[in-house]
């Protein structure tokens, strides 16, 4: 009889590049009745000190703004507030997270220009200096962390490149932020957008953005209001900001929320951000370079390569080429129901030639880097694949033993 492991799991352990799997304390703070969105206690006690304490994880002093939505609403929401028809954006377009951006910056009218980077390569940044120079543009865009490719890009650098030329700075941090160090206000970030679901490790639902000062200025000196009435940050600021932090709402009075804030979803929030801050941000985003290594050197103990070059490997996705004759779609397929683990295949041009694993929030640990490295070498085996039976999960745990 062929036994199924999956069988006894009522749900495949998430390893995917977000959503990822919830601490216990998170899915906890979901369970119970509803509150009411515009009851001051609900602000005093839940939605302020979870923005509040956002900040420190975003390593700003600024405001952090909490929406509904997912990263895509952060991008949409920091794009459309700043950016007006006809104002020139360079988009570094590395990969399908690039190609997002250009397609937000599209639909607001921007004149944008891409600054494309080969699939998986470093950015080469004196090229890209040159080009903000040409171009001057309003803003420039750049993804940290390509989900796509599994590579991480030089956030410091390219900021410092985009204030020689006095250009605003968006930042996608949807797959670093919380696992990667990505330091708002050092790197002179003027909207730093991400979503809930990856390493903050709270369910998806929320879009997070981080405003610096400069870029609310250059949303009041807009010619026209912002199209959209619900995404517009100036409305946000002017609902939600205190007249001490350069709101409009006076000191200690209640106020208005710019939509209906989800209370579910800002109470795991709270407990997603507590979590964080009590491991401790150093430790965090060591703990997830340990185990996007570990997960390196299982698959190379497999005789698998890696997609990216590997100056650029990403800690929180890792991208590896599959083995000729063996489709990605397959091997998913093959661990989720065999073997009860979910990976991704690659996205777009590279679905049918890689995986992606996530290692974030929770899954960056031996807990679940080991038995994926198992169910993956399973796979392979069952696939066709020759390798060392076990040698990724010890190769792995050889990179957890030198880490300690
Ligand atoms: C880098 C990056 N940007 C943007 C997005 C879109 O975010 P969401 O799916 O939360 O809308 C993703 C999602 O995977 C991402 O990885």
């Amino acid at each position: 009889m062929t036994i199924n492991w999956a069988q006894c799991h009522t749900r495949p352990v998430l390893m995917i590049p977000g959503p990822t799997e919830l601490p216990f304390p998170v899915i906890q703070a979901m369970n119970q009745p509803p509150t009411i969105q515009y009851d001051r206690s609900f602000d005093e006690q839940v939605l302020e000190p979870t923005t509040l304490a956002l900040r420190q994880v975003f390593q700003t002093q600024k405001e952090v703004i909490l929406l509904p939505g997912s990263g895509r609403t952060a991008l949409e929401a920091g794009a459309l507030s700043v950016i007006e028809p006809g104002d020139r954006v360079l988009v570094i377009g590395a990969g399908q997270f690039g190609v997002l951006m250009r397609e937000i910056m599209n639909r607001v009218g921007a004149d944008w220009t891409e600054f494309p980077v080969e699939l998986g390569a470093r950015l080469d940044l004196d090229r890209l200096a040159r080009e903000a120079e040409r171009i001057r543009p309003k803003a420039i865009t750049l993804v940290h962390n390509e989900t796509s490719t599994g590579t991480t890009y030089p956030g410091a650098e390219v900021g410092r490149i985009a204030h020689a030329v006095d250009a605003l700075y968006l930042l996608d941090t949807v797959s670093s932020i919380a696992g990667i160090d990505v330091r708002t206000d050092e790197w002179g970030v003027d909207l730093n957008m991400t979503g809930s679901q990856k390493c903050l490790a709270a369910p998806l639902g929320l879009a997070l953005v981080s405003v610096s000062p400069r870029a609310f200025a250059t949303m009041e000196h807009r010619k026209r209001a912002a199209s959209s009435l619900v995404y517009d940050l100036l409305r946000w600021r002017d609902l939600w900001v205190p007249v001490s932090r350069g709101g409009k709402v006076p000191d200690g009075s209640p106020r208005r929320q710019p939509v209906s804030i989800p209370t579910h979803l800002t109470s795991a929030m709270r407990a997603a951000v507590g979590l964080i801050l009590e491991e401790g941000l150093p430790h965090r985003f060591r703990r997830h370079a340990v185990a996007g290594a570990a997960i390196r050197r299982g698959v190379a103990a497999m005789g698998l390569e890696m997609f990216p070059d590997a100056s650029i490997f990403s800690n929180t996705v890792s991208c590896v080429k599959t083995p000729k004759n063996i489709e990605p779609g397959a091997v998913v397929a093959r661990m989720r129901d065999q073997y009860g683990i979910l990976i991704g295949t690659g996205l777009d041009k590279m679905r049918t030639t890689t995986l992606r694993i996530g290692t974030m929030a929770m899954t960056a640990s031996p807990h679940y880097v080991l038995p994926t490295l198992s169910a993956l070498e399973l796979t392979l085996r069952d696939l066709g694949h020759k390798c060392e039976p076990g040698a990724g999960v010890a190769a792995a745990q050889a990179a957890f033993a030198d880490a300690v």
